[in-house]
């Protein structure tokens, strides 16, 4: 396979885009790209300062590269959660992701939620017994809370978060089984800022898939976690993305469709909105009687109509 831009051997082959890239052009075609859907959905401007929700891992880590790469105002946070059973995965996440912003020279905000609330993610969990007894539900609420108080406190235009494109496709599976209406109409690659205090929320990279985004951070040399959290084996997130891949291998792009499918029915205002107008124009078929919106005959008529006139032919 070769590089659609100079014939050199291509490094990453993408199927769904029906597009093979060298390591040089693979490394200009994804900033290239963010700069496009960051500029699509509006999500900020040069003269903006942004925050990034660094995570230690390959997307939040590759979103910073990127944005930093583009010119834009992009500082750091990282919130360090006190999950350091088994394989240490906070301490050696927040050691990563330091370790990034002295390389690039770049500003990272550290707040330890126990140092900031007395008791560390997994202390927090036990004690508030919320969810299914993982963690995970907890852990959720305290970084959309500490990472709008940062970004808000500290002055910031717009909240960024490395979410991709197999994290999307997963939520918008999960809530459209559960048919959380409500969840669904507010799933988007922005989210304006409220009066009441929620800051902006933008997920530059919701377009690219997992395996662009690690292909990316490897290819750049990013240090990242590989480990997910000790916590997400088994979750229900994890068995829609295995869901999604089985379909993906199926039919290439089918993640991809789904979701631009969808922002584009939400865009068109076509989501949840019944037909009504439609049922309303159907009459009845001359021939059969059966009620049809086509203009004269209904469809299957026409096309009985047609069979016998080509039968006396
Ligand atoms: P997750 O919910 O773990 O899939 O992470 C989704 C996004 O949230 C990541 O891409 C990061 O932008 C952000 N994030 C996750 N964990 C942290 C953390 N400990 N500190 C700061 N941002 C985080
Ligand atoms: Fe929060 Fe796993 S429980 S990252
Ligand atoms: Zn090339
Ligand atoms: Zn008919």
């Amino acid at each position: 396979m070769k590089c659609r831009k100079c014939g050199n051997k291509a490094s990453i082959h993408m199927r769904q885009h029906k597009l093979a890239l060298c390591k040089e052009h693979y490394l200009d075609w994804i900033p290239e790209q963010t700069e496009r859907f960051i500029k699509k959905y509006q999500m900020f401007a040069r003269d903006e300062k942004i925050l990034v929700a660094v995570s230690g891992g390959k997307d939040s880590l590759s979103l910073w590269d990127i944005l930093a790469r583009l010119g834009y105002q992009a500082d750091g946070l990282y919130l360090a959660l006190g999950i350091d059973e088994g394989i240490n995965y906070s301490h050696e996440s927040q050691r990563l992701s330091q370790k990034f912003a002295d390389e690039h020279n770049l500003k990272l905000h550290v707040v330890d939620i126990e140092k900031e609330y007395g008791k560390n993610i997994p202390q927090l969990a036990v004690i508030s017994h919320r969810g299914d007894g993982r963690p995970c539900a907890v852990c959720g609420l305290a970084k959309r809370h500490e990472m709008n108080r940062i970004a808000r406190d500290l002055g910031y235009d717009a909240l960024a978060t490395g979410h991709n494109l197999d994290d999307e496709a997963a939520v918008l599976f999960g809530n459209t089984l559960n048919w959380l209406s409500e969840y669904i109409l507010r799933q988007s690659p922005v989210l304006p800022a409220s009066s009441d205090g929620l800051s902006r929320k933008v997920k530059p990279l919701c377009r690219f898939y997992e395996r662009e985004m690690t292909a990316y951070a490897i290819l750049r040399g990013i240090e990242y976690i590989y480990e997910e959290c000790p916590f997400a084996t088994g979750s229900q997130a994890i068995l829609y993305k295995e869901t999604l891949n089985q379909l993906e291998t199926a039919r290439p792009g089918a993640k991809l469709t789904f979701f631009l499918n969808f922002l584009e029915a939400k865009k068109s205002g076509n989501l949840f909105v019944e037909k009504n107008v439609e049922m309303q124009r159907l009459h009845s078929c001359p021939r059969c009687g059966q009620p049809t919106s086509a203009p004269e005959l209904c469809s299957f008529c026409r096309m009985i109509q047609k069979a016998e006139t080509i039968s006396t032919m």
